[in-house]
């Protein structure tokens, strides 16, 4: 929609082109159906009268009507999907429950997350978790426990083994009026540390293939490791230029350090050089756009309205960078989402409707040979009966001039007879 208001809405809120584009690509669902429906019926009642659709045809209809209702599940599940990485501690964690605005994910000293732990929106009142494998809801409260929930799931099974355990996937089902991520069809990821030395591309076929966006939560007192690097690498190379984004977090550890702005300089030139090696973005600008330095403990302490929330120096700088982050992601991840997901489920459509034209096409054609037929049937027919019709004319009048004969030899028959 190229109008003024629609652009100027699109702009004010990234996160809801996607519901606007899955609400389209439903509405352009919904027609194709119909449009598919009516030709199936219209070829059944002709297929009953006639002979005319060939089951060629018939069948490619009924494969339109499989395809379409495939597709229509596909989108209805579509989301926007990112997963955080990072060293353990770094604060993957907090930095998604500040960006949902809750303390949703277990957060702490020391090795926290022990799997994949997806947050999505669920329906009002609804906190509760479903570790993979298994159909029970749990309540949330028993979230912290996941490591036992997870020994528990996997009972005696041997193959349940530490890594195996890191790979699990728990989903976790958060009101969706409780942000605006899950509103608006968001997906958070959390993952355990790359620093685990787990099997990366385990990691990323199980969990990154559909991902629209990846953010990397750094430690902003350290300089990134080689785990945090080649995880990178191995997602650049499976995924092709996959949306990066890095998060200098713990930012606040610079509060009132005369060196801040040197060390800022450092992080920001060694990530704009990993971006680019990623093959991520090619200009400095781009990769400005992706880095940012953050302290997601102040910003999450802040949104939860704690009254003694933790700020030091310089805190709104900080926040303003964490909006900014916010910002440019919403953008990112909706357009990502938008081309990857659906320019494929648009296409599909086109195919359909060349399709279906074609399949009416060659019906059509047929209808008319057939037609043609009968009509050149029906003039044979017509010449016949036109001959038989003149056959029998002249028949009456050969009769009619051999009665007029015998009368007028009756007659004068008769009337010699008569004067004799
Ligand atoms: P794992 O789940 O173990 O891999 O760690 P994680 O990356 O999820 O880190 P988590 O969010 O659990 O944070 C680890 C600790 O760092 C927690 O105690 C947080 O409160 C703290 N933390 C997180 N972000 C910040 C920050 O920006 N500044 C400071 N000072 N502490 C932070
Ligand atoms: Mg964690």
């Amino acid at each position: 929609n190229g109008t003024p208001t629609a652009g100027r809405r699109t702009n004010n809120e990234p996160l809801q082109r996607f519901t606007e584009a899955k609400k389209h690509m439903g509405i352009i669902y919904n027609d194709l159906e119909s449009y598919v429906n009516d030709l199936f019926t219209f070829y059944k009642e002709l297929g009953d009268t006639s002979k005319l659709v060939p089951q060629q045809q018939m069948d490619e209809v009924r494969r339109f009507q499989e395809s379409i209702r495939t597709i229509k599940e596909m989108f209805g599940r579509d989301k926007m999907k990112v997963v955080f990485f990072g060293r353990t501690s770094n604060g993957k964690s907090t930095v998604i429950n500040a960006m949902l605005h809750s303390k949703i994910l277990p957060q702490g000293m020391g090795h926290t997350t022990s799997c994949f732990l997806q947050v999505e929106g669920g329906s009002e009142n609804e906190k509760s978790f479903i570790v993979e494998g298994s159909d029970r809801k749990r309540p949330i409260s028993e979230l912290e426990k996941i490591g036992d929930a997870l020994s528990l799931s996997g009972g005696d099974d041997p193959r349940l083994t530490n890594s195996a355990i890191h790979d699990t996937l728990v989903s976790i089902f958060y009101p969706k009026s409780s942000s605006k991520l899950l509103q608006n069809e968001v997906v958070l990821v959390d993952s355990p540390g790359v620093d685990l030395k787990p099997e990366y591309d385990t990691w990323i076929d199980k969990h990154c293939l559909d991902a629209d966006l990846f953010v990397l939560v750094c430690n902003s007192e350290s300089t990134l490791t080689q785990a945090e690097k080649s995880f990178f690498s191995r997602v650049s190379k499976k995924l092709s230029k996959p949306n990066v984004f890095i998060l200098n977090n713990r930012w606040d550890a610079s509060a009132g350090d005369a060196q801040a702005e040197k060390v800022r300089k450092q992080h920001e030139k060694r990530f704009q050089e990993f971006l680019e090696e990623l093959n991520v973005c090619k200009k400095e600008e781009e990769a400005k756009k992706r880095i940012f330095f953050i302290s997601a403990r102040e910003v999450l302490e802040k949104r939860l309205r704690l009254s003694q929330a933790y700020q030091l120096d310089g805190w709104a700088i900080r926040e303003q960078n964490f909006n900014e982050f916010e910002r440019n992601f919403e953008q990112c991840i909706s357009r990502s989402a938008i081309r990857t997901k659906f320019e494929a489920h648009e296409h599909r459509a086109r195919d359909i409707l060349r399709d279906m034209r074609e399949n009416v096409e060659n019906v059509s054609q047929l209808a008319l040979r057939e037609k043609q037929r009968l009509e050149l049937d029906f003039k044979l027919k017509h010449k016949e009966f036109q001959d038989c019709r003149n056959n029998f004319i002249r028949l009456e009048e050969s009769f009619f001039n051999e009665r007029r004969k015998v009368r007028e030899e009756v007659h004068l028959k008769v009337s010699a007879d008569f004067y004799e």
